[in-house]
């Protein structure tokens, strides 16, 4: 899809939608005046009708017969200035509505938005446009893509041009990251594989001259301790893989950025095998991973000078006569023993070797990505992503580039009380901490390999993917990355 921001004169562009503004009192911004006005007053008169919705975010699509707009969509807008999260309710509803027209021009950068510019606003319509035109089809004998190919938005002062031009650019990023990053979540375990994800990071490299990958793949991670890590692919003939891909926008010396996501590209649970209610979605174990990649491609799209490290930790978690056992205990890279009393629990075990890895890279900060555990999805469910970290700063950072894309994680507690629920009578600690505080104990886990640096944890459970009727990846927390990546 392609993106741009413009001065339109609504009055005289063509166009296979315009996306006009209506407020609580049936008024329009200067475009829906204008355009109103081409046509005849055909649009007033029609919403004398009263068929558009008094609710904020209401649609009412408009064919025309007059004017240069072939429809209208009338979105209505409510009162006064809008909040944020108001804002984000038109810039969706008006998205779903066009995406079956080949192009839409969206007049809704004319409204107030408070505590945001049109640099926000323009980047909030973009992401919901590029996110609303992107459908799974590649399983599909007979694929129809959605055929929205070209969004507009309008820069209602021509001061603003440059601000809405940034704005546009961010969100067409966050947007195709996020879509790749859905494309590979919703592939099938039987396609999507760890070698799989291999080709798509050196398939990456050679498109773009800034990015380098390499592979650390079974035999070197022996050689490195990786016990841990090895233990999950063990069951399965799928080969593990770690795979780092280098984006190297920044001087040489900078300090990178590096992002650690969970891979795992099946997850029967392995021994401690999965119920089988649902278990297809657990092809959906590697969105970390996928959020990566995706962020990566958004990185290349951008070109900012900064330096940023994507790991993806690339394993299959089955059951067979090869599989680890409840009971076993392994050495991880730290040198650290884990007793796995439960196979399922693999995230951590991939992880904790690929946050030993990680410090190779002399970082910044690190930040993991990953469908962790189940009891966060009951803690928090799909809107929000928990947030932990070892320092406030990066806490507060995060939390700040969720709120500001929309794409919003909450923060839990790495508390010290937590800790001791990893005792184990066997090894220096278990892979479990028992029923409760399942989301917080995984995390402690996790931060007995990140003590070096500053981290933090991103579980996704929740937010990844939707279930039901929807059922399908959702491509976070990639706005939220590209966003606190982009404030560095
Ligand atoms: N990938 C799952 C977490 C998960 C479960 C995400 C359901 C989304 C929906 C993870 O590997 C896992 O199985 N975690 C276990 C941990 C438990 C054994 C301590 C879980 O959450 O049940
Ligand atoms: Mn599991
Ligand atoms: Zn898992």
């Amino acid at each position: 899809m392609q993106f741009s921001a413009k001065v339109f004169e609504a009055s005289k562009q063509r166009t296979a939608c315009a996306i006009i503004p209506v407020d609580a009192k049936n008024r329009f911004t200067a475009s829906g005046t204008a355009l109103d006005e081409a046509c005849g007053g055909a649009i007033s008169t029609l919403l004398k009708r009263k068929d558009l919705d008094s609710k904020l975010g209401a649609t009412q699509l408009l064919p025309m017969t007059e004017g240069p707009a072939e429809r209208v969509l009338l979105v209505r807008s409510g009162e006064g200035v809008l909040s944020q999260a108001d804002f984000r309710k038109l810039a969706g509803a008006s998205a779903k509505a066009v995406k079956g027209y080949k192009d839409a021009v969206s007049y809704l950068t004319e409204l107030e938005v408070s505590d945001a510019d049109s640099t926000w606003q323009a980047q909030q319509l973009t992401l919901a446009a590029g996110l609303a035109g992107y459908k799974f089809t590649r399983c599909l004998s007979d694929a129809k893509p959605y055929p929205l190919a070209k969004f507009h938005v309008q820069v209602p002062e021509r001061k603003l041009l440059n601000a809405v031009k940034k704005g546009v650019e961010i969100g067409a990023a966050q947007a195709s990251g996020s879509n790749l990053a859905r494309e590979l979540g919703n592939l099938p375990g039987n396609i999507c594989t760890p070698t799989y994800l291999v080709g798509q990071a050196k398939e990456m490299a050679k498109q773009h001259p800034k990015i380098t990958t390499s592979v650390v793949d079974a035999k070197k991670m022996a050689s490195l301790g990786m016990g841990a890590f090895l233990s999950v692919a063990k069951g399965s003939d799928e080969p593990p893989a770690l795979i780092a891909m280098q984006y190297k926008g920044g001087k040489a010396g900078q300090k990178p950025v590096v992002l650690v996501g969970k891979g795992i590209t099946f997850d029967t649970g392995g021994i401690s095998l999965k119920p089988g209610q649902a278990m297809d979605e657990m092809k959906f174990d590697m969105c970390g991973a996928a959020s990566v990649f995706g962020v990566m491609a958004a990185l290349a799209e951008l070109q900012p000078a900064i330096n940023v490290v994507c790991l993806v930790a690339a394993a299959e978690n089955m059951p067979s006569g090869g599989a680890s056992k409840p009971g076993d205990i392994v050495t991880s890279m730290s040198g650290k023993t884990i007793e796995i009393l439960n196979t399922d629990a693999e995230g951590r075990l991939v992880l904790c070797d690929a946050l030993t890895y990680a410090a190779k890279f002399k970082p910044e900060v690190v930040i993991d990505v990953a469908t962790l555990t189940g009891a966060c999805v009951i803690a928090l469910g799909n809107p929000a992503s928990g947030l932990y970290a070892n320092q406030d700063e990066l806490a507060s950072q995060l939390i700040a580039a969720g709120e500001r894309s929309g794409d919003r994680a909450w923060r839990m507690p790495l508390w010290d009380e937590y800790q001791p629920m990893l005792d184990s009578n066997f090894a220096d600690m278990q892979n479990i901490g028992g029923r409760e505080a399942g989301s917080v104990t995984a995390a402690c886990f996790l931060s007995r390999f990140a003590e070096d640096y500053t981290w933090a944890h991103l579980d996704i459970a929740g937010s990844a993917w939707y279930s039901g009727g929807n059922k399908g990846a959702t491509g976070r927390p990639v706005p939220l990355l590209i966003e606190y990546l982009l404030n560095k």
